[in-house]
């Protein structure tokens, strides 16, 4: 081990000792800048708040987790490639979207690694897209001053909490009943949480600078997904023509996108992204309001108050649960 290598370790320890700490589901998860942060990603974090540097050309998507957040990769990624790759020749047909718009925290900055993604060749690959769970305020500085531009999904809470514990119980390893992750989610100790600090950071970025922060909802990017896809092309500045309209081009994309596309095809059925999550269990049902189904009454009634506590004022709502 480089001595380099081996401060970087201690000072991680160190820091780790210092900060609360809370179990996760995939071990402790420590209290850092006003969010849980899984422990295995902290340096990593750490690392690319020191290295990365955004530049105008780059587009970050977010969000928390199980918000939608791999339909967001798939469209933007054939918004922004649709003159590179045709429909019938993408990468999207054989990659997974998560690596074909890599995490920053998981992937490009994991492992000691800086990535050669400040370099002036690499953004000749114009535009780059990465993405992120991390809190806005967490953020990079550069993220905040250069004109990179930022997507953010968001899901209503009732629906991301039901997505991620099938996801994490599909992957083997969450250990607790649906009421007791309920009662973690509420208590805002879930990875990259609170929820909702996590949510109103970019909310309240994206009226401030809306021509920066763009916030779409899940359930409205279900709801009308040919204005929001319009939308998207606008503000990452790849705009559909009235020849690509009247072609059909966004209709294309969608189809394309589509959750009943994306988990037939055999990257997705069979393949892994990261060595533990197999990439079958980021598509599953995709329906608003699935969480009826999976919610007791009391579980409802505490996650709505804490919402309702915690987002009133802000003019953020969600239609699938009125809070
Ligand atoms: P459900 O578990 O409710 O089905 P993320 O991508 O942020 O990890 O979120 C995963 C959720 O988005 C899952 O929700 C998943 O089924 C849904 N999803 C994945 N791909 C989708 C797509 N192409 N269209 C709509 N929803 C999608």
């Amino acid at each position: 081990m480089s001595e380099e290598t081996k401060i970087v370790i201690d000072s991680h320890e160190q820091l780790l000792l210092s900060l609360p700490k809370t179990n996760g589901w995939l071990g402790d998860i420590y209290l850092y800048q006003g969010f849980w942060c899984p422990s295995k990603i902290l340096t990593n974090i750490i690392s690319l708040q020191k290295h990365y540097q955004a530049h105008d050309q780059h587009i970050l998507l977010a969000s928390t987790p199980k918000s939608g957040l791999t339909w967001l990769k798939a469209l933007v990624f054939s918004i922004t490639n649709r003159v590179t790759y045709t429909l019938s020749a993408t990468p999207l047909l054989t990659s997974n979207p998560h690596e074909l718009v890599p995490f920053l925290e998981f992937t490009l900055y994991a492992h000691n690694k800086i990535p050669e993604i400040n370099s002036t060749s690499d953004i000749s690959l114009s535009p780059r897209l990465f993405s992120t769970h991390i809190p806005y305020v967490s953020l990079p500085e550069s993220v905040k001053h250069s004109n990179c531009r930022v997507i953010y999904i968001c899901r209503n809470p009732f629906d991301s909490l039901v997505s991620f514990w099938h996801f994490a119980t599909g992957e083997g390893r969450l250990k607790y009943t649906m009421e007791e992750y309920a009662e973690k989610f509420c208590e805002g100790e879930v990875g990259f949480g609170p929820f909702w600090d996590h949510i109103l950071g970019f909310w309240k970025e994206s009226l401030e600078k809306p021509e920066k922060v763009l916030f779409l909802k899940y359930e409205n990017l279900k709801e009308d997904p040919v204005f929001h896809v319009k939308k998207l092309a606008e503000f990452v500045g790849f705009p559909f023509s009235l020849e690509e309209e009247k072609q059909g081009v966004v209709e294309e994309i969608i189809k394309l996108c589509s959750l009943k596309n994306l988990k037939e095809l055999e990257v997705n059925k069979n393949g892994k992204f990261m060595p533990n999550f197999r990439n079958k269990s980021y598509f599953r049902k995709g329906e608003v309001g699935d969480w009826v189904n999976h919610l007791s009454p009391s579980m409802v009634e505490r996650l709505k108050k804490v919402m309702q506590e915690k987002l009133s004022n802000s003019g953020l709502t969600f239609k699938a649960v009125l809070c």
